[in-house]
């Protein structure tokens, strides 16, 4: 079946939903998404989002953070305009219904608000707006409101999209074979309902599909973040970058029946340490800045301790702190702790780091577009410029609204100019000859394996020897798994593994190119910056075919 509309969006996180509404009222809006609407890394954002809103802050002082944290290879116009951009952003989201949390007593700041503002790693000044410990669900649920009541958009939900499609796409037994010089006009998709895949055609199309934790064996993000939107446009020939630079969140709870749960950097923002199993506190031994230094710091501090010492975890102690205090301000995180046996405001936490941010990924313009016409990605997914080497606390959901703003304005300016082109010389996607496959244990092995191996090889630490390991195995997965796709019917499963497979290749030769060790990039042969060679992205695109 094909599906026609003016503007397709594949994703339904903060950038999806919120670039769908505002292009809904200039013409018809598909939002495609893999699972249920709010499944999505926004649901469970927890910190907050950095704007600058108190009297005593500065637009000067968080693009200065913005700078640290990316460690030289920020693009600094791309900063200026994201950081100045938050506050109308930020008035924009209380406008559609979130509750921020405001102040004690009535004292109003910068925007003539009254918010709450909290502190986070590498953050100068307290600029975090949050919605108690659950920032991202709040946003999630008023845009989904939003986006369900308004009659312009369509939304396919367990829907997950398999390619792009491209003026030269054709078919060779399923691989999609595109030229330079292309443009996007929509992707195929799998009804995860029916088993049928479909075709979806657009005039603007926008990749929102997030991050790609799942490349990884631990990870503070939710299933659904398997990389695809990056892996899908690079086969497409979009242009990747900088994706060696993996944000690993230095503090995940530590508990055998506890998956992906993250406890959140506003915890140590509000007075809590790093203390180790002898219940020392440790961060100075790394840091001016101790237990507030940037992320890549105190994940790599934690992972020395725990090399060094041979434990499993650390803990995060915030019992100095009144209880009443920490039950009102992480309610969320209170309760949920308690839930594993830990009552966070007697006992210390144990954490680990886990793979939390992908800093790289398609590369954009500061609207948003991708070298490929027609093809746009904000939010995760994309590579902006924002945060060079290594993320600043809560810059992310941040840059997700203010993308998705700059590319909704931008796709309503090119759509007046876009002839609606129907694709006359498109196949449907022809499975004939595909079998089902009861060879499900091929995938879940491959599976594992990736992300055992990204984990072992690709990690917080990395080595030449490492590296090259890493290159030998995802070659032979990537190999076997390509044998596989085009043999047996394509299932959900199976375009996952095929994109955490593209991405976990892509981070690798990333990290291969770089030789030098920046950010959220440490390779121990060379544990030095160098700015002389390598203040710059890494870039990388798939060479064209046909
Ligand atoms: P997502 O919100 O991840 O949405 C992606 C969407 O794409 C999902 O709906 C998914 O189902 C869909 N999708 C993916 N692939 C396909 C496909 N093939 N076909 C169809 N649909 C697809 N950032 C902050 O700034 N502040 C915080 O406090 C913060 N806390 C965080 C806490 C946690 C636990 C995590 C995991 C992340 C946190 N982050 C935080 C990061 C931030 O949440 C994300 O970077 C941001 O939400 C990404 O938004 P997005 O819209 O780009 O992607
Ligand atoms: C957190 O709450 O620690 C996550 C913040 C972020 O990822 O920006």
């Amino acid at each position: 079946m094909e599906h026609e509309s003016d503007f397709l969006v594949i994703g339904s996180g903060v950038a999806g939903l919120l670039f769908a509404l505002k292009v809904a009222d200039h013409g018809s809006v598909t939002i495609v998404t893999k699972k249920n609407i709010s499944e999505s890394n926004t649901a469970y954002a927890q910190g907050g989002i950095a704007s600058v809103i108190a009297q005593t802050d500065s637009f000067d002082a968080h693009v200065q953070d913005t700078l640290a944290s990316g460690d030289g290879i920020c693009n600094k116009r791309v900063v200026e305009m994201v950081v100045r951009g938050a506050p109308e952003r930020i008035q924009e989201l209380i406008d559609l219904g979130v509750q921020f949390n405001r102040k004690r007593g009535n004292s109003k700041d910068l925007a003539g608000l009254d918010l709450d503002l909290c502190r986070e790693g590498g953050h100068s000044h307290n600029r975090i707006v949050h919605a108690d410990d659950l920032t991202g669900r709040a946003v999630e649920e008023a845009l989904v409101d939003r986006v369900m009541s308004h009659k312009q958009i369509t939304l396919f939900e367990n829907n997950i999209a398999i390619d792009l499609l491209t003026r030269s796409t054709r078919l060779q037994r399923g691989m999609i074979v595109t030229t330079h010089e292309d443009y996007c006009y929509g992707a195929y998709v799998l009804d995860r309902n029916t088993n049928e895949i479909n075709t979806f055609c657009a005039k603007t199309i926008v990749l929102a599909t997030g991050g790609a934790g799942k490349v990884y064996m631990y990870t503070s993000n939710p299933d659904i973040a398997t990389g695809d939107g990056i892996a899908m446009a690079y086969r497409t020939g979009a242009t990747v970058a900088n994706m060696e630079f993996v944000q690993f969140h230095p503090t995940c709870l530590y508990h055998p029946d506890a998956k992906n749960f993250l406890i959140s950097e506003a915890v140590r923002g509000d007075g809590a340490i790093l203390i180790n199993t002898d219940g020392k506190p440790f961060m100075e031994n790394y840091s001016p800045l101790k237990d507030l230094a940037c992320r890549d710091v105190v994940a790599r501090a934690i992972d020395a301790e725990l090399k060094k010492r041979g434990d499993e975890f650390v803990f995060l102690d915030i019992t100095h702190k009144n209880a009443d205090f920490i039950k009102t301000r992480f309610p969320n995180l209170y309760e949920k702790c308690l839930n594993f046996g830990i009552d966070m405001t007697a006992d210390p936490i144990p954490v680990v780091p886990a793979a939390h941010y992908m800093c790289g990924g398609v590369a954009t313009d500061i609207n948003g577009r991708t070298n490929i016409q027609r093809l746009f990605a904000i939010g995760e997914t994309a590579c902006t410029g924002l945060h060079g080497a290594n993320r600043l606390a809560s810059n992310s959901l941040l840059e997700a609204l203010v993308y998705a703003n700059n590319a909704a304005i931008q796709a309503i300016k090119d759509h007046q100019n876009v002839e609606f082109e129907t694709s006359p010389q498109l196949p449907p996607w022809d499975d004939l000859g595909a079998i089902d496959s009861d060879e499900v244990i091929m995938v879940t092995h491959s599976w594992n394996a990736i992300r055992r191996m990204m984990w072992n090889y690709v990690g917080i630490v990395r080595s030449d020897k490492r590296l090259e390991r890493a290159t030998r195995r995802v070659e032979m997965i990537r190999d076997e798994i390509n044998e596989y796709y085009w043999d047996f019917k394509i299932t959900p499963d199976l375009i996952e593994l095929r994109n955490i497979t593209t991405v976990a290749e892509l981070i690798i030769r990333c990290a291969r190119h770089r030789k030098e060790s920046r950010g959220l990039h440490y390779n121990i042969a060379y544990p030095e910056k160098d700015d002389r060679k390598w203040n710059k992205d890494t870039v990388l695109r798939r060479p064209f075919v046909g």
